[in-house]
C-alpha cells in the first residue's frame, strides 16, 4: 500500500469523523469525551457505537464493527479502500497523490461497471430491434410508455445464447471480466464463455446512487422459471445491500424534502409508481428486507409506506418488515391495496385517475400500530363481551411494547372509547404489562453489556475461547503501545513478538514495532494494511483499555505477566518432554 504519510495525515486532519459519522448516524450524543449513537451497521435500539474524537476512529460494542474514518466510509459506502480515500479527498478538496495504487481487485471492480453499462445499452439496443419485438409489446402491453422504458433503461436479452458475451467480447472485455459481472459463464473447459446469464429476458437494471449499473433483474417472456433472474452477488453488487430505484427515490426526495420511500414487492410496482408519479417507489431485490436495507433508506427517508401485495405472502412480508423498519428509527405506515390487487395492477385498472386513486390509498394507510391492532382484532369475536376483553388485553399487550407514553396514552383513549370502557382500566393494564417488559429488557441489557466487555473475543482472536490474563495483558499492551509509540525502544529490547500467543497479536505487534522503528505513525496505515475485520479487532482494544483507561504503571505490570507467561514452558513442551 503506497499511499504517503503526508497524504494520509493530511487526509485524517480533513476528514473530522464526527462530521462524516454524523451524516449517517443522528443523533450523536456527547459521552464523557466520546459521542454515542445508534450502530449503522446493526439494529438495535440502546446506542453501543461510539465515537473517539481523539483517536478519528470508531467502535461498536454490540457488533463490533470498528475503524477508522477510511474503514467508516469504507463499510457503510460498501467501498474498497481506495475508493473510500478517493471518496474522503473529494470531500475535503484534495488531489491523489499519482501513481499510488493499482491493485487488481480495485481494477476488477472499474470493469464490472464498465461491462455492466455495455451490457445495459446492449440489452436496451435489442429491446428496438426486430427481435425485441415481442418484448417491447409485452412492455407496452402492460403501460408503459417509450419514455418510462427509456427513463429505466429497460432493455432485452435475446435468446441466442452467446448473443451477449460475444457483444462484449468484440468490445474488449475479457471473459474473466464478464463472468465476474454474473453476465455469462464459464465453459466447462474454462477456456472461454459458455452462454449468456440472461437469455429471452426483459432486462431492468439496477443502478446504484452514483449511476452505476451494478446487476440485472431479468424476466421471462413466458410461463418458464424462474420468473425473474437476478444477478447474483459480485464484488460490486450484494442484493441484502441494495433497492431497486433508490436512484431515483433519492433525487425525487432531495427535491420534494417529503422524505417518505413506498415499499413494494416488485420491479413492475415501481415503474408503474413512477409513471403515476410516484418517484419514491423502491423495491427490494427479491429478497426479504433486511436490517441493512432498513439502515440504507433511513439516510433517505424518515418514513416508509410498506406497500406489498395484499396476498397472504405479502402480509406475513408485512409483519417481518416492520420490526426491521421501526429498529432503523423508521416511521411505517402500511398501505392495504383495495381489491386485493398489487400497486401496478391497481394503477392500470384507474387508468388516467391512477395517480388520484393511489394518493387516497397511501393517506388511509395505518401507522404500524393501527395496521398490528387491525390484524389483531381479527382473531377476536368482537360480539361477545370474552372477545372484546381478551381482544383489549392483548392490545394492552402491543402497546406496552410501545416507547412512546404518548402513543400509549392516545391509544388507551382510542380503544376504551371504541368499547364503551374506562380509559384508565386500559391504561393501567398496558403500564403494568410495560413495567413487566422494562424490567426483563433492562436485565437483558446488562447481560449484554456484561457479555459485550468481558467475554466478547472477536473471531480474529478467537483461538483463545476465554479471555485469560495473559490474553488480557497482550490486548492491554498492544492498546497502550499503539497510543504511546515511544515506548518502542523499551519494547524492542523486552518483549519479543514470539511472548505474544495469539498470531493476530504477533503480527500486530511487530507492525508497530516496525512502523515506530521507522518513525512512521501505524495509526494512519492499519486501514490500508489490514482488513476490514482486523481493523474491527484493533479497535475493539483501543476501545476495551480507554473504558479502563490504562495508567503506565499499568502497562509495565502487562508487560511483566507477558514475559512470566512466555517463560512458563507450554503444553507442546511439556507433552515433548
Ligand atoms: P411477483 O411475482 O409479485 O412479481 O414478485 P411482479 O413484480 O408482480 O411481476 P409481474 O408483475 O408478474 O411482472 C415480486 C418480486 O419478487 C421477485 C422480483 O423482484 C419480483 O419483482 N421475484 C419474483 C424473483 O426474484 N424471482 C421470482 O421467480 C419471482
Ligand atoms: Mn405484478
Amino acid at each position: 500500500m503506497a499511499l504517503p504519510e503526508y497524504f494520509l495525515q493530511e487526509l485524517e486532519s480533513r476528514s473530522e469523523i464526527s462530521e462524516i459519522i454524523s451524516s449517517y448516524v443522528s443523533p450523536l450524543r456527547r459521552r464523557g469525551r466520546n459521542l454515542v449513537g445508534l450502530c449503522p451497521f446493526h439494529s438495535e435500539k440502546t446506542p453501543s457505537f461510539n465515537v473517539y474524537l481523539d483517536s478519528n476512529s470508531y467502535y461498536c460494542f454490540g457488533c463490533s464493527a470498528g475503524g477508522g474514518v477510511v474503514n467508516f466510509v469504507m463499510r457503510i459506502e460498501n467501498l474498497d479502500y481506495i475508493e473510500a480515500v478517493k471518496f474522503l479527498a473529494q470531500r475535503a478538496g484534495m488531489a491523489l497523490p499519482e501513481d499510488s495504487y493499482d491493485d487488481s481487485s480495485s481494477r476488477l471492480r472499474v470493469r464490472i461497471y464498465e461491462a455492466n453499462r455495455a451490457a445495459a445499452k446492449f440489452f436496451h439496443f435489442a429491446l428496438y430491434e426486430p427481435q425485441g419485438k415481442a418484448a417491447l409489446d409485452y412492455l407496452h402491453g402492460r403501460g408503459l410508455s417509450d419514455g418510462t422504458i427509456k427513463h429505466f433503461g429497460l432493455g432485452f436479452a435475446p435468446s441466442d445464447r452467446f448473443a451477449l458475451g460475444n457483444a462484449l467480447e468484440r468490445q474488449g472485455f475479457k471473459p474473466d471480466e464478464i463472468v465476474a459481472a454474473n453476465l455469462a459463464y464459464m465453459s466447462k473447459s474454462g477456456t472461454g464463455l459458455g452462454g449468456d446469464r440472461f437469455q429471452n429476458r426483459v432486462m431492468f437494471p439496477i443502478i446504484d446512487l452514483r449511476g452505476n449499473v451494478i446487476a440485472f433483474g431479468g424476466r421471462i417472456l413466458t410461463d418458464e422459471k424462474p420468473k425473474y433472474l437476478n444477478t447474483n452477488d459480485t464484488l460490486v453488487f450484494k442484493k441484502s445491500n441494495n433497492l431497486y430505484s433508490l436512484n431515483n427515490a433519492k433525487k425525487f426526495n432531495a427535491k420534494t424534502d417529503n422524505g417518505s420511500l413506498i415499499l413494494c414487492e416488485g420491479y413492475m410496482d415501481v415503474i408503474s409508481l413512477n409513471q403515476a408519479g410516484f418517484q419514491n417507489a423502491v423495491a427490494s431485490l427479491g429478497t426479504a428486507l433486511t436490517s441493512e436495507h432498513a439502515n440504507l433508506i433511513k439516510r433517505y427517508a424518515d418514513e416508509v409506506y410498506i406497500c406489498y401485495d395484499s396476498d397472504e405472502a405479502g402480509k406475513k412480508a408485512t409483519q417481518r418488515s416492520i420490526p426491521i423498519l421501526r429498529s432503523s428509527g423508521i416511521k411505517v405506515k402500511v398501505v392495504e391495496i383495495p381489491t386485493g390487487k398489487d400497486p401496478d395492477e391497481y394503477i392500470k385498472a384507474h387508468g388516467d385517475n391512477g395517480q388520484a386513486a393511489f394518493k387516497n390509498v397511501l393517506s388511509s394507510a395505518l401507522n404500524d400500530l393501527e395496521y398490528r391492532l387491525h390484524l389483531l382484532r381479527g382473531k377476536y369475536d368482537l360480539n361477545t363481551n370474552e372477545g372484546v376483553v381478551d381482544y383489549l388485553s392483548s392490545a394492552a399487550e402491543v402497546l406496552a411494547g410501545l416507547d412512546s407514553p404518548i402513543e400509549q396514552d392516545k391509544y388507551s383513549s382510542v380503544l376504551a372509547e371504541e368499547f364503551g370502557v374506562q380509559k384508565d382500566a386500559v391504561l393501567l393494564q398496558v403500564k403494568e404489562k410495560s413495567r413487566k417488559i422494562n424490567r426483563k429488557t433492562r436485565r437483558d441489557e446488562i447481560k449484554e453489556m456484561q457479555k459485550s466487555i468481558t467475554t466478547q473475543v472477536a473471531p480474529i482472536n478467537s483461538r483463545q475461547a476465554v479471555i485469560s490474563r495473559a490474553q488480557k495483558a497482550e490486548t492491554c499492551v498492544l492498546a497502550y503501545f499503539i497510543e504511546n509509540p515511544d515506548k518502542f525502544a523499551f519494547l524492542q529490547n523486552k518483549l519479543p513478538p514470539t511472548a505474544f500467543a495469539s498470531d493476530f497479536n504477533r503480527r500486530l505487534y511487530s507492525y508497530l514495532l516496525q512502523k515506530a522503528e521507522r518513525g512512521e505513525n501505524a495509526v494512519l496505515s492499519f486501514q490500508g494494511d489490514f482488513t476490514m475485520q482486523e481493523c474491527s479487532e484493533i479497535s475493539r482494544l483501543r476501545a476495551i483499555f480507554r473504558v479502563d483507561i490504562i495508567k503506565e504503571s499499568t502497562f509495565f505490570e502487562y508487560v511483566d505477566v507477558m514475559l512470566r507467561q512466555a517463560q512458563k514452558p507450554t503444553q507442546s513442551d511439556v507433552a515433548g518432554a
